[in-house]
């Protein structure tokens, strides 16, 4: 089978097509013929070495996949060859075929489409945790989302309006990408590349700051949070797209009863899988009755993954990009 691989640390040129033997499920696994998967931000740490369980090489990087059910484990029960799914494989997902844990997949509607189905399985899910479980946002709160144009960005400010924020102000790289989390629900989208954040999400609160910050980004920047966070509010801590983490003093909590949160889906799927289906029933619902869109930036055939991973590391993707697999005939 056509699988990409990474058997070196480093640029976008070490991802490498290969051939490798497809694999059998072991008795409680699944294995999924793709037909589309994803690129994550994720991808990218991966293949640089950089991820937080990152180590072992080679390894198939890609996080989810949507895809046609090929072989099953002799425990598997409710899901039968033949059926359209979605699935957080158990390695990587830029792959023909994949395997994944039968609870880590979810049998997919009819009324999502196979690119939909492809590109929303971790933006999706993560946003919606992190504005659940995580930040518990509460109907009339308000929100800011930062790196607000990506596949993150957009399904966030999606469903932080959809679950009642009163107010979504997105953060953005360019100019261009402000048009995008305004066309997603953003009230208020400011480029903080070019001035500090904090001073125009205090002028758009009307000086009150927002309840929930969603950073995914870290860096210098990170402190800039504390002078746009309210009272109570919360910080969401899931990414280090700059590179680097920010670093957090009590004397910005205590007092003003604030709290930083850290989330991984990745680790969720390790030691908490179960609690992640109320989230991908949730958001396969609002996908399938068109409350939410998912936005498909890029599309490039599996071969040319090196190509789709440098639009996103440039910062010059917008919504998800997709790697194309197979067609999904049965
Ligand atoms: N914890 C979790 O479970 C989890 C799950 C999924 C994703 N994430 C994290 O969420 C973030 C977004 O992931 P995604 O897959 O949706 O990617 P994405 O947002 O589509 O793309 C990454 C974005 O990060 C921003 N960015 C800021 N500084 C950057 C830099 N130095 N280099 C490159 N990009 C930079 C860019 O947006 P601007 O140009 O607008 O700044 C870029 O478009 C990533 O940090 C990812 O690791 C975490």
């Amino acid at each position: 089978m056509r699988t990409v691989e990474v058997s070196e640390f480093g640029g976008p040129e070490k991802l490498r097509l290969v051939d490798r033997p497809v694999m059998e499920p072991g008795p409680t696994e699944v294995r999924i013929h793709a037909v589309a998967t994803s690129v994550n931000f994720a991808d990218i740490k991966a293949r640089q070495g950089l991820y937080h369980n990152s180590g072992r090489l080679p390894f198939v990087p890609g996080l989810d996949v949507a895809g046609i059910v090929d072989a099953l484990g002799s425990s598997v029960t409710g899901l039968s060859i033949g059926q359209r799914v979605i699935a957080f494989p158990t390695e990587g997902s830029y792959s023909e075929y994949t395997i994944a844990s039968r609870n880590l997949v979810y049998v997919l509607p009819d009324e999502v489409g196979w690119e939909e189905a492809a590109a929303m399985p971790t933006v999706f899910v993560t946003a919606h945790q992190l504005l659940t479980e995580v930040t518990r946002l509460a109907p009339g709160e308000t929100v800011l989302v930062h790196a607000a144009a990506g596949g993150i960005g957009t399904a966030a400010v999606q469903l932080a309006r959809y679950l009642g924020a009163r107010s979504v102000v997105g953060t953005v790289g360019s100019d261009i990408k402000m048009d995008i989390a305004r066309d997603y629900g953003a009230n208020h989208a400011f480029n903080y590349t070019r001035e500090p954040f904090a001073e125009m999400v205090l002028e758009a609160t009307h000086g009150r700051g927002v309840d929930v910050i969603l950073d995914s980004v870290g860096g210098e920047r990170f402190a800039e949070n504390f002078r746009c966070l309210a009272p109570y509010g919360r910080i969401a801590v899931f990414g280090n797209a700059s590179g680097s983490y920010g670093s957090v003093l009590g004397s910005e909590l205590h007092a003003s009863c604030r709290a930083v949160l850290g989330y991984s889906m990745g680790t969720t799927r390790r030691l908490r899988p179960e609690t992640l289906l109320p989230s991908v029933t949730t958001v396969l619902g609002l996908v399938a009755d068109k409350t939410l869109k998912v936005p498909i930036g890029a599309r490039y055939v599996l071969e040319d993954a090196a190509l789709a991973q440098t639009l996103m590391e440039t910062r010059q993707s917008v919504g998800k990009i997709l790697l194309q697999i197979s067609t999904g005939e049965k």
